[in-house]
């Protein structure tokens, strides 16, 4: 009947209370026949349990040899009062208060031969160091197991911070969270490939992106809306940056005139998605650095705002020739990311005015000048975590692009006839990846570390 008690609650006001905890075994030794350590773990938090035989404890001699034989990550039920310890408990992940055992129970026993993937490459020891380091591939196919390691529970709290916070901002300021479907007759970003299916006949996909939706959901009068959801992409790349299938942020708003009325909403969301991170997540922030170091993100209280065109030139300043109605590559945008962080003090930027001919069908051309657009990119440490754009709401311009573009205009039918007989007003949004805004926040070197079961051309399981 005794309530399990979580290690988040452990605290010197429980001190002389007994408490029930579950944990896994992190590390198990005995001192002596009379006296065994236990320290076990909870999500991220650690807490010592000390055994010590004696006549006040009750504790038998059998139960230190049953401490000595536990295996690493079994998972134990254990009875204790909760004392101060004599020493001083170092850290932030390791409870400052400890447990006097008084009844312990295997509730289930691991292998003792466990996939070497727990010991944390920074927190190995000189012997443990011989050992072959698990890379990424071998941590990926274990996944259930690596998610023990502290830095990976504080990356997937991390991302979920970054997801609530997403939602808070959004809602304080009116807009609707929708749900668009993720079966489709077509693709929607034009370009890039889409998973094809078989729908009872009829030749589906998945979808690519909530954005026709999204805007057939502003058509239909919602006004503001945003969407959490899956995104596939049939795209064969290995990068470090590319998954097939990623969780997009998705916005979609009226405008009264202007794109920049988007970027401002990017510019507050996004201040405020960090600046609550920095708040809320610093144990985790302190865990993630323990095991991959980085620097905090440098960001402005206003985000910095320049035109393509600009980017360009500061690129062009600095020897670096590039097509001024092309895109950026890789290393461009990464050596821009340089430039800015030099020149303007920040790691998350806007670049705004891209070329047409680079931008997705349904995206508004410049009134004065139609080779560029209003549209826009945005970045955290050189790499692109955001697209975004006013689109075209005039039926007939669109079905021009989108046949100019090679969409295949059977596919997207309802979507133009949403505007042809529903009288939109001007809007526009955007679509952030919540994997590359952890990893990019974080400066982690692979987008699969900031999702649970990633899918990669290689990688249908786990
Ligand atoms: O640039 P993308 O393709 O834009 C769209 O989907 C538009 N509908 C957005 C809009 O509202 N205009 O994708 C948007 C974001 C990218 O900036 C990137 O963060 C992420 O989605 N993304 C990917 N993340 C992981 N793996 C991939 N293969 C990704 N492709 C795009």
């Amino acid at each position: 009947g005794k309530k399990l008690t979580s290690f988040s609650y452990l605290g010197e006001e429980m001190v002389g209370s007994e408490v029930l905890v579950r944990g896994r075994v992190e590390t198990n030794r005995t001192k002596s026949s009379r006296l065994g350590f236990l320290v076990l773990r909870e999500r991220g938090l650690t807490v010592q349990c000390v055994a010590t035989q004696s006549e006040a404890t009750k504790v038998s001699a059998n139960m230190i040899k049953y401490i000595k034989q536990l295996t690493k990550e079994s998972v134990v039920d254990l009875i204790g009062i909760v004392v101060k310890p004599k020493d001083e408990v170092k850290g932030t992940t390791q409870k400052k208060v400890e447990i006097q055992v008084r009844k312990l129970y295997c509730v289930v026993r691991a292998p003792s031969n466990p996939p070497p993937l727990l010991v944390e490459d920074a927190a190995r020891s000189e012997e443990e160091s011989e050992r072959p380091v698990a890379n990424q591939d071998t941590r990926l196919n274990y996944r259930a197991i690596d998610l023990r390691t502290p830095a990976n529970q504080a990356i997937f709290s991390i991302r979920c911070q970054v997801e609530t916070a997403f939602r808070e901002f959004l809602l304080f300021n009116d807009f609707v969270g929708i749900n668009t479907p993720k079966l489709m007759a077509g693709g929607s970003e034009g370009g890039s490939a889409v998973f094809r299916l078989d729908y009872f006949g009829q030749p589906a996909c998945l979808a690519q992106s909530p954005q026709l939706h999204k805007q057939m959901a502003i058509c239909g009068g919602l006004q503001r809306v945003f969407e959490v959801g899956p995104v596939s992409r049939a795209e064969k790349s290995f990068t470090h940056r590319h998954l097939c299938e990623f969780i997009g942020l998705d916005v979609e708003m009226e405008i009264l005139s202007h794109y920049s009325e988007i970027m401002d909403i990017v510019d507050e969301l996004f201040v405020q998605i960090f600046t609550k991170l920095n708040e809320r997540c610093t144990k985790e922030l302190e865990a993630v650095g323990k095991q991959f170091p980085f620097l905090p993100l440098k960001f402005l209280p206003k985000t910095l705002r320049l035109t393509f065109a600009e980017g360009i030139q500061m690129l062009k300043d600095a020897g670096v020739e590039v097509d001024p109605l092309g895109d950026l590559n890789t290393e461009s945008e990464r050596k821009l990311g340089q430039l800015v962080l030099e020149k303007y003090d920040t790691e998350f930027y806007m670049l705004h005015r891209y070329p047409s001919a680079v931008r997705p069908f349904y995206t508004m051309p410049c009134e004065d000048d139609p080779r560029y657009s209003n549209s826009f990119d945005v970045f955290i440490r050189g790499e692109e975590i955001i697209s975004g754009a006013q689109r075209i709401h005039m039926p007939e311009f669109l079905e021009k692009r989108a046949g100019e573009c090679g969409i295949d205009l059977k596919t997207i039918e309802a979507y133009i006839d949403s505007f042809r007989y529903g009288a939109t007003p001007p809007h526009g949004g955007f679509g952030a990846g919540l994997e590359r805004v952890v990893m990019l926040f974080l400066a982690l070197d692979n987008i699969r570390k900031t999702s649970l079961f990633p899918r990669d051309p290689n990688r249908l399981a786990p």
